[in-house]
């Protein structure tokens, strides 16, 4: 594609996204710009690192907003497809999940978070507790956590829709008993979550840090790991600093780059005290 065809692309998936009043995969014009941005973002990142520099502080966070949105509610429609795949009292396994467009990305996924994770924690186990916020109507990450560990996470999502579809995906994979759905906005401490192992902040609740800042004393997870974006995703999922969490006195252990897409890094902190796995 030449550079003006590239250009004209940015700009009409951008505007599409600015102006649309749905957001859901239902506008098929919103899904194919929620589609052509990402594709832009990791094969064209050099490209999009530049039109954003281009575009208005306004517009920029008026398009990562609109895009986060889309986002979400892309989730809430595939997660609603997912479950209607099958009869009222048949269970979901990882097979009626292909239906999903970026369920192919997600085992790359996991096992670069998971590693990322291990590095600083330890082993995930059944014995380990997890908050997981931002976890969405397809909570896949927290999923594959639970089935492969036998560890229990509380999932917190800012999305009333996203709460109701995801806690009813659960119960039909079978994992109730380890994994929880709460309303939560990464602001205040969902009930009874204090001392978790990890805090793992997916990227949507990156964006109240000085709010996560203000729980972390109450909430003392002894590891946080945040889904930061990198490249070209930088337009469209907020990021985080290596020192975002010091004044909680949490430090970067490490920061794990994902070679694989591109599209993204993991940041681990750690209090300083916490002693490293032998
Ligand atoms: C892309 S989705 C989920 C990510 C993906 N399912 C996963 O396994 O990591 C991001 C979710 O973050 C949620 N979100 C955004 N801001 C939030 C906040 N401040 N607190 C909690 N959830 C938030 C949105 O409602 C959305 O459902």
């Amino acid at each position: 594609m030449s550079k003006n065809e590239l250009i004209q692309e940015f700009n009409d998936a951008s505007q599409v996204l600015l102006h649309a009043q749905d957001l859901s995969p239902q506008n098929k014009a919103a899904e194919k710009a929620v589609l052509s941005l990402i594709d832009m973002c990791i094969e064209n990142s050099e490209f999009v690192a530049e039109q954003s520099q281009q575009m208005s502080e306004h517009d920029l966070l008026s398009l990562r907003r609109a895009f986060l949105e889309a986002d979400c509610e892309m989730e809430k429609y595939w997660s609603e497809k997912i479950i209607q795949s099958v009869g009222e009292d048949e269970a979901l396994s990882w097979d009626n999940f292909g239906i999903y467009p970026w369920f192919q990305d997600y085992p790359a996924l996991y096992d670069f978070e998971k590693r990322a994770i291990e590095k600083t924690l330890g082993p995930i186990t059944e014995d380990t507790t997890i908050t997981y916020f931002g976890s969405g109507a397809l909570p896949i990450i927290p999923l594959m956590l639970a089935l492969e560990t036998g560890c229990r996470i509380k999932c917190v999502d800012i999305n009333d829709g996203a709460v109701a579809l995801s806690t009813e995906l659960i119960d039909k994979m079978k994992l109730s008993d380890k994994i929880s759905v709460h309303k939560g906005d990464g602001i205040s401490i969902p009930e009874d979550h204090n001392k978790p192992d990890l805090l793992f902040l997916a990227n949507a609740p990156l964006s109240v840090e000085d709010a996560l800042n203000n729980m972390l004393p109450a909430m003392q997870p002894k590891v946080i790991f945040a889904r930061s974006s990198a490249g070209g995703t930088a337009l469209l999922y907020p990021s985080i600093s290596e020192d975002a969490f010091s004044k909680s006195g949490y430090k970067i252990d490490h920061v794990a780059q994902d070679h694989e897409h591109g599209t993204h890094t993991g940041l681990v902190y750690e209090q300083p005290q916490i002693r490293k796995p032998a």
